[in-house]
């Protein structure tokens, strides 16, 4: 048993946040040692807990002026593309021809992609991140070197390899097996069952279907893809949708007797729980029914959107439409991997909705604090589906939780003492905070 005293962030089960000033976490190992929340509540209402027998000889870890709170959910975001952050292009397709594609080259090195596995995931503890759905490479190894630093951590990480066995570079694009063997798409469905039943499900680790995203699958790997999908209903699928405008006229050619970006994985059978596509900025009011009729969410990445100039999330048309969709740093084409930075362009981005669906006129929304942190939390873990499991501190989840210090920077203590609210509060961390602010980070 463990015992955390600090104040408390968590979210109730209307989704509401529920701040104590002075509050206690306990934690207890489950049968696997993974430690899991055992009582999370107000110090007043809970101490007592540490007088019953079994808690005996337990040290509290007092935090004084400090928060405990959920890890963050980052729902999308590339481990291979660490180095890729801050490449300028015209856009998404000439970003991933001219920085993206050649960087993820790389990783068919299995030093390489272990030693960035240690860099990304070092990142994503210093930014209080404590699970992600992350795409690998279209290299196995990339997905062995993620998986592998994952476990020694104890981290929840899901990861797929990327599959893409057209339009991209040679020594990216999936290859054929031996010759007069399996062909690429074959191949890679094959690499992709090997790695499911070797890694899902293994500890705190997960899988996910990866298809790059339409223009890189052939018709042959996308069926072969929804087949999977079929057969393995809880591994996650992982893609693109309707991101950027060349991208999705790209698509219309490929697919013109589609009825939408979104129609098309529909038709391959990729849309079901556990389905998680990134961007989503161009989808019309029957893609986000379909979305919230299929269980499948979005994965909003605003620091992307903003930095390649895809567009705006219509955060509004998602909450009427009531699809699942949670944060995601998206990290290269995201400009950060701190949720803060995150939830930040995640407000500019509802406050400039003006533009979104195309230019048809919309008031600007102003996203409450604590739902953008909702939203890179319990709801992040909603999205993924593993609501109850992580993302928020309710009894029984799995006890991974960040230590905030409202005092890291003289800004941020200025700010967060003249909060008259904890709305206020939380959205001086959204706008100030950043990888300073986060003293610790505690997995499991
Ligand atoms: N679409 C296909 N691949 C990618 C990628 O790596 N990043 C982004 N932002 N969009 C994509
Ligand atoms: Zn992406």
């Amino acid at each position: 048993m463990k015992a955390y005293r600090a104040a408390l962030l968590r979210f109730d089960s209307n989704d509401q946040p529920v701040h104590d000033t002075d509050g206690l976490l306990v934690t207890a190992p489950d049968a696997s040692g993974t430690q899991r929340v055992v009582a999370c509540g107000a110090w007043s209402a809970l101490r007592h807990l540490l007088d019953q027998p079994d808690a005996s000889g337990i040290e509290v870890q007092h935090w004084p002026g400090k928060l405990i709170a959920p890890g963050f959910v980052d729902a999308h975001v590339h481990y291979p593309q660490v180095d890729v952050i801050g490449s300028p292009a015209d856009g998404l397709l000439p970003w991933l021809e001219h920085y993206t594609f050649p960087a993820e080259t790389r990783f068919a090195d299995a030093g390489h992609a272990q030693h960035m596995a240690r860099v990304f995931l070092d990142e994503l503890q210093r930014n209080g991140v404590t699970t992600a759905l992350a795409f690998a490479t279209s290299h196995p190894e990339s997905v062995n070197a993620l998986l592998t630093e994952a476990q020694a951590r104890r981290m929840r990480l899901i990861t797929g390899m990327c599959l893409m066995d057209q339009n991209a570079p040679d020594g990216l694009r999936n290859p054929p097996s031996a010759p007069g063997l399996a062909d690429a798409a074959e191949h890679s469905l094959l690499q992709t069952e090997s790695l499911i039943r070797h890694w899902h499900g293994k500890g705190r680790l997960g899988y996910a279907i990866t298809p790059r995203f339409v223009p890189t699958c052939s018709d042959v790997q996308l069926r072969g893809a929804g087949e999977l999908a079929a057969r393995y209903p809880d591994v996650w699928v992982q893609s693109h949708v309707a991101e950027n405008r060349n991208e999705i006229a790209w698509v219309r050619q490929l697919y013109p007797q589609a009825r939408s970006y979104l129609d098309v994985y529909h038709r391959y059978g990729l849309l079901r729980e556990r389905t998680v596509y990134a961007h989503g900025i161009y989808l019309d009011d029957a893609d986000r029914a379909l979305l919230r009729d299929t269980g499948s969410a979005i994965a909003v990445s605003p620091t992307s959107n903003l930095f390649l100039g895809s567009g705006l999330f219509d955060f509004e048309a998602a909450q009427r439409s009531g699809h699942l969709h949670g944060l995601a740093s998206d990290v290269g084409g995201g400009t950060s991997f701190s949720p803060f930075e995150t939830m930040k362009a995640a407000y500019f981005t509802g406050r400039m909705a003006l533009e979104a669906q195309g230019g048809v006129p919309k008031p600007g929304l102003s996203l409450s604090p604590s739902r953008m942190w909702w939203l890179h939390t319990a709801g992040g873990a909603q999205s993924l589906g593993l609501a109850g499991t992580v993302g928020n501190l309710n009894v029984g989840a799995e006890a991974d939780f960040v230590v905030l210090d409202p005092s890291a920077t003289p800004l941020l203590a200025r700010r967060t003492a003249a909060a008259q609210s904890v709305e206020e509060w939380l959205f001086a961390f959204i706008i100030l905070a950043d990888d300073r602010a986060v003293a610790s980070t505690v997995l499991a």
